[in-house]
């Protein structure tokens, strides 16, 4: 439907009730219907687990047509950005919804570059939590700890609001090195302001005091690529997370450290690990290919395929497309082969044309790639969420700031239907 065709409103006939409710349509024609009179007009809500019919907010950051295979930052094809753009880049469009010009992004390169160290006494927060313990736990809670160095965070005007988006966006990759150096017993390093945003990441990750260290140029802009690509998704899991517990009036920190932990579950970013997995059991022989597929289609099993299927998606994610190159092109340049990549290949191609998948219009998404690029680059299994959230935070920053703008906005409160026991009499327990 385009914008002159769609209807002004919809109709809805409920008892002897006729309800005219308005419909809203965005920039691509998509169509809502506003239903927010509803209840206070005829005493009913709306039914809709996991919310994949509602519309929760209108937004001006990020495009995505799932049947199309469509993503666009603030109208920018994921594609362009994937190929010209760079990661600060990327981070400043999605907070403004436009591309900085020369002297916006210097200052902003600046800022983010100078804002990266903790705070000496963060670093205990590290060392007091069990070395084996899940990094996105350890980021999950750092993130969290920062509300309690920089007290004064709280959405109230727009200059402190920037300069908390700042502060996270330059320390979410220490925190995140300093989880992993803690895991393996290795000192800390500090961040290096002569490096780019994400060869800083590969130092801070990779050197150690001992000796010198030059991240490798083709680990560094495949790592900035990564993060390009995940760096918004509009309404999914962790960034409604990050609005609804910023609909409270919780502060930024608070927000996305809440935001981290929905993005940790295998169905959403901790995605990423479980493919990993996945593929090195295959590769262990513990079953072929095809018995994995068998098995992802057994409802009863437990088992699904994972990197596979999107509640939006209905056709390729534009992103796995552009990873997969990524993935010939990272091993290539590195002159490295990887057993991994043809298990994916060979698993994508079982599904492409078994009917289970496409009837249902199961797809590679943006996790089933991504893991194989992360190992090239020595990323340990167990980080990769926690990069997917270094890469998100742009996103789920942008959310929150245009959350605290939105006049429309109200605190996150669904309804349920309720389901359970009729009023009863209360009896003490000896009587029960
Ligand atoms: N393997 C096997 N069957 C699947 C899969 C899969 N990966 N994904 C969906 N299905 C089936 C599902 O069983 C259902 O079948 P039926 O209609 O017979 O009941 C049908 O496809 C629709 O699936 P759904 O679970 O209703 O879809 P959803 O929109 O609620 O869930 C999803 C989306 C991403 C959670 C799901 O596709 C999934 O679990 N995928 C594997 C985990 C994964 O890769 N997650 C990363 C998502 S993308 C990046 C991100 O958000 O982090």
């Amino acid at each position: 439907m385009t914008h002159d065709t769609v209807p002004k409103t919809a109709k809805l006939t409920f008892g002897d009730q006729e309800l005219d409710l308005p419909v809203l349509v965005g920039t691509a024609g998509e169509t809502a219907i506003d239903i927010r009179q509803l209840r206070a007009k005829t005493g009913a809500v709306t039914y809709d687990p996991g919310l994949g019919n509602t519309g929760a907010c209108q937004s001006k950051i990020t495009f995505l047509d799932g049947e199309q295979g469509v993503l666009r930052y603030a109208g920018y094809p994921i594609e362009e950005l994937a190929h010209q753009s760079h990661f600060v880049e990327v981070m400043w469009l999605l907070l403004h919804q436009e591309l900085p010009n020369k002297q916006q992004l210097e200052q902003f390169t600046h800022d983010i570059t100078y804002h990266t160290m903790l705070h000496e006494d963060l670093k205990r927060l590290f060392s007091s939590l069990p070395k084996d313990g899940h990094p996105m736990a350890v980021c999950a809670a750092a993130v969290g700890a920062l509300s309690t160095y920089y007290q004064k965070a709280a959405p109230n005007t727009p200059e402190q609001n920037w300069i908390d988006a700042i502060r996270l966006l330059a320390k979410m990759p220490t925190i995140a090195a300093y989880s992993y150096k803690h895991s393996i017993g290795q000192p800390f390093m500090y961040p290096r302001n002569d490096l780019s945003y994400a060869a800083n990441i590969m130092h801070m990750m990779y050197a150690t005091p001992c000796e010198e260290y030059e991240p490798n140029p083709v680990m560094a802009r495949a790592l900035d690529l990564l993060l390009i690509l995940h760096a918004d998704h509009e309404q999914n899991c962790s960034t409604s997370t990050v609005r609804t517990v910023g609909s409270s009036g919780a502060n930024l920190f608070a927000s996305v450290s809440a935001g981290i932990s929905a993005l940790w579950g295998p169905l959403h970013g901790g995605a990423n690990q479980a493919v990993i997995e996945m593929l090195l059991s295959i590769r262990e022989g513990r079953r072929t290919a095809r018995e994995f597929m068998e098995l992802a289609k057994k409802k009863d099993s437990g088992v699904r395929l994972m990197g596979f299927g999107h509640r939006v998606y209905k056709n390729y994610d534009p992103r796995a497309l552009i990873l997969k190159q990524a993935c010939y092109d990272v091993l290539g340049e590195l002159g490295r082969k990887d057993p991994l990549l043809d298990i994916a290949l060979e698993l994508e191609q079982i599904a492409l044309s078994d009917s289970y998948f496409v009837e249902r219009k199961l797809y590679p998404n943006v996790d089933f790639y991504s893991g194989i690029i992360y190992k090239a680059l020595g990323i340990p299994t167990e980080l990769f969420t926690v990069f997917f959230a270094i890469g998100r935070m742009p996103g789920w920053i942008a959310q929150w700031l245009e959350y605290n703008r939105d006049s429309e906005a109200r605190i996150t409160r669904p309804r349920q239907i309720y389901m359970g026991s009729a009023p009863r009499t209360y009896a003490p327990v000896e009587g029960r």
